[in-house]
């Protein structure tokens, strides 16, 4: 089977940790995310995947080559300006080879769900549809796409993000993966930006086409922001969610080959430390990703948080639900709290911020 995966978006929402790392590419358990949808997709049955890239396209060949490693073909098809999701998968479509009425795979890259991928493109195959697509329910639809269903599972509308009360009709939401016939993907407009959500699946729901939704309640996560990434990363660590690509047992924490972590550190809650990270004397780290070579001090707290790639965390310091950037240095007894994002290579002295005054 073939599958196109989406991997070129700017991931502005997850900034700075998208400054220098496309957000497919961003370590979750030790690993780019993409190594976890890759081995989940290949033991599906997966073995050719067209990867549609376009933001810092070029790091992602030389981690994962012709794919082979992963018991995969890998084709890399680029855009040189983004042709938005739609426009993605017609142009990625173009390293494919199976036939018109075969079914093609096609994933969002910043989806980690425990998904039975085989029972969608089976339920695709028993429904005879052009397009089926993975849906979820959500506590709250609005910030996505709504899809309401009748009672055999066929789409009846498309509603993106919704903006009024009163279109809030289902809490059914496109869960960004759909298995599509290849002829359908042959009929979007090449070459130019088009929207799936916005555009593609509208006017074929317009046209009469057979889309149909398959509610599947497993394990879903959306990784746009960082505290569904870290959760995301966390989640693998402790095997809440199963992957193939985790480098190690699953378990409380996480520690790559060539990090150091000191005696009466405490590591907890799915926390993974990156290879030459180093976590000093009686510092508590819960929940969290510290990437490469990033370093926490004595004494520091830091739960629920991304350090990024060769950072510094100060003496004490408390952080929880924060984001620190690649390089970017905190000082020693500082505290930030609660979604603060430090810039790459930011410095923040010693003592600067407190969101407490029990100091
Ligand atoms: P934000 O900027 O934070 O909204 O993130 P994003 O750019 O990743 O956008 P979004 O989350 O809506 O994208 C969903 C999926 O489609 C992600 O896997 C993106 O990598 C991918 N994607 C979005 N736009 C494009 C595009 O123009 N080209 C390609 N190849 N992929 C895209």
């Amino acid at each position: 089977m073939e599958a196109i995966l989406l991997v070129g978006g700017k991931g502005s929402r997850l900034r700075p940790v998208t400054e220098h790392t496309p957000k497919p590419m961003v370590p979750t358990a030790g690993v780019p995310f993409l190594a976890h949808q890759l081995s989940r997709a290949r033991a599906a049955g997966v073995t050719h995947v067209a990867l549609a890239t376009s933001y810092l396209a070029e790091v992602f060949e030389p981690y994962f080559g012709d794919g082979s490693a992963l018991g995969m073909r890998i084709s890399y098809v680029h855009e040189r300006e983004p042709l938005g999701t739609g426009g993605a998968i017609r142009n990625a479509s173009k390293a494919l080879t199976c036939g018109p009425d075969e079914p093609v795979l096609v994933f969002n890259g910043d989806i980690l769900t425990g998904l039975d991928i085989r029972a969608l493109v089976d339920g695709h195959r028993t429904a005879g549809a052009e397009v089926s697509l993975h849906l979820t329910r959500v506590e709250d639809p609005s910030a996505f796409g709504l899809v309401p269903t009748d009672a055999t599972g066929r789409v009846l509308a498309f509603t993106e993000k919704p903006e009024r009360p009163e279109e809030i009709v289902t809490d059914q939401v496109n869960a960004g993966c759909y298995v599509f016939r290849r002829a359908v993907i042959d009929t979007i407009a090449d070459g130019r930006p088009v929207s799936v959500e916005r555009e593609t699946f509208p006017s074929l729901l317009a046209a009469g086409a057979l889309l149909h939704g398959v509610v599947d309640q497993t394990y879903w996560l959306d990784l746009g922001r960082p505290a569904a990434l870290i959760q995301a990363s966390a989640d693998l660590v402790r095997g809440v969610v199963a992957s193939p690509a985790l480098p190690g047992r699953a378990g409380e924490s996480l520690v790559l080959p060539g990090a150091e972590v000191a005696d009466g550190a405490k590591l907890s809650g799915g926390t993974v430390v990156g290879a030459g990270a180093r976590i000093a004397r009686d510092a508590v780290v819960d929940g969290t990703v510290v990437l490469d070579g990033a370093r926490i001090g004595a004494g520091a707290q830091v739960r629920r948080s991304l350090i990024g790639a060769g950072a510094r965390v100060g003496a004490r310091t408390v952080l929880d639900g924060t984001v620190i950037g690649d390089r970017a240095d905190v000082g020693a007894d500082n505290e930030l709290l609660d979604g603060v994002r430090v810039w790459c290579e930011a410095v923040l002295p010693a003592a600067a911020i407190r969101f407490s005054s029990n100091c």
